[in-house]
């Protein structure tokens, strides 16, 4: 049932471009988002004042990505919840509000309650699941499902990537409803989307040349992943992902806000991933790489192919295949999935089943 792989975490990543592939079928025009289960009338889209996103771990992640799309694209103020803080705040929700909920599983309890509590205010409430059937797919207004396949895993890593992608494709949909974005525009990340699939296949080749680092980690304690802007997001998704499956301290900080204090953490114990793939912030983010070089962190660093002069700033790159900055932290975590991946084989972790935690979490 691991069809020949050691885990089925592995298993799941190099199923990403399948994943990713089968999440956009049918949905994507030219120039032209395509959700036919999208019952929402592009007046009713214009109408809205604001969106929240509501969701736990990997999946509140994939909504601080979906957030930065749908306010650079449809132009409309977005919130980012973590489920089981939503309720106990008195989020400001009326008919104008518009609360996507994210859920592989689609049955995590805090996301299930803030769903309900959305409707009771009156919000129009979309999921993004994984699971044909599930609660969270029953009760919301509209779906949108990720076509991930069934991930065993504890550790959420096709449903990530698919999830992703389902903020791409809300956004622009929502951007088109609106006419907040040209439908050339809209058909240039359309084309870029379509060539994701072949270009994570390209990341999964790197796999190798990961695995040999990821030896060096095996004694690690501290570790912190750094970024700015979109790759900031993805650094949470990769320091949650390690600390998970291989019980590393990991810290994901937003490469800027170093020096107002963290810093003071970083010595040559302490490796750091650093991200730069969003090209407004790039120099700005290679200058706090050479910050923490300065501190003889051992540094690995991502970005895109083209981007040399990042080389000089660190011990060692990955290079990732040129896409549109918004659609690369699908591109960018792959690495640090499976850079978790090796060290906590590394580790003699159990990868599948870490610790403490359970894949679905039905309890509040
Ligand atoms: O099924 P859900 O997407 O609602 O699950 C949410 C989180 O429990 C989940 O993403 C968790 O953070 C993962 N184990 C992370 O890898």
């Amino acid at each position: 049932e691991k069809g020949g792989y050691d885990h089925f975490m592995l298993k799941e990543i190099y199923e990403q471009p399948k994943a990713l592939r089968d999440t956009m079928a049918s949905r994507l025009g030219e120039q032209e988002v395509i959700l036919q289960e999208f019952k929402l009338s592009a007046e009713e889209v214009k109408d809205l004042h604001k969106v929240f996103i509501v969701a736990c771990g990997t999946a509140w992640h994939a909504g601080l990505v979906g957030k930065t799309l749908i306010e650079r694209w449809a132009r409309i103020p977005v919130e980012v919840d973590i489920a089981s803080e939503f309720r106990y705040r008195s989020p400001l929700i009326d008919k104008h509000t518009m609360v996507v909920v994210i859920s592989q599983s689609g049955e995590t309890a805090d996301t299930l309650a803030a769903l309900r509590e959305a409707k009771k205010l009156g919000a129009r409430v979309v999921a993004v699941t994984n699971v044909v059937g599930s609660s969270v797919s029953r009760e919301a207004h509209d779906v949108i499902y990720t076509w991930a396949g069934p991930e065993i895993a504890v550790a959420s890593t096709k449903a990530y990537t698919t999830q992703l992608e389902g903020m791409v494709l809300l956004g622009l949909y929502l951007a088109q409803a609106r006419g907040t974005m040209s439908p050339e525009k809209i058909g240039q990340v359309i084309t870029a989307l379509k060539e994701i699939p072949t270009q994570a296949q390209e990341v999964l080749e790197q796999a190798k040349d990961i695995e040999d680092f990821a030896q060096s980690f095996v004694d690690v304690e501290d570790t912190f992943f750094i970024g700015r802007s979109l790759d900031w997001n993805v650094a949470m998704e990769g320091a949650l992902k390690l600390k998970e499956i291989s019980y590393i301290h990991a810290e994901a900080y937003a490469a800027g806000e170093l020096k107002h204090g963290t810093l003071a953490l970083i010595t040559e114990q302490t490796p750091v991933i650093a991200i730069a793939t969003q090209m407004d912030v790039y120099d700005k983010t290679v200058s706090n790489v050479k910050e923490v070089k300065a501190r003889d962190a051992k540094v690995i660093g991502i970005t895109f192919q083209g981007n040399k002069d990042l080389a000089k700033s660190v011990d060692h790159v990955i290079y990732l295949p040129k896409t549109v900055v918004e659609l690369a932290p699908i591109l960018t975590v792959i690495p640090l999935q499976l850079l978790s991946y090796y060290v906590s084989v590394a580790r003699g972790c159990d990868v599948d089943k870490p610790r403490n935690l359970a894949k679905s979490v039905t309890v509040e």
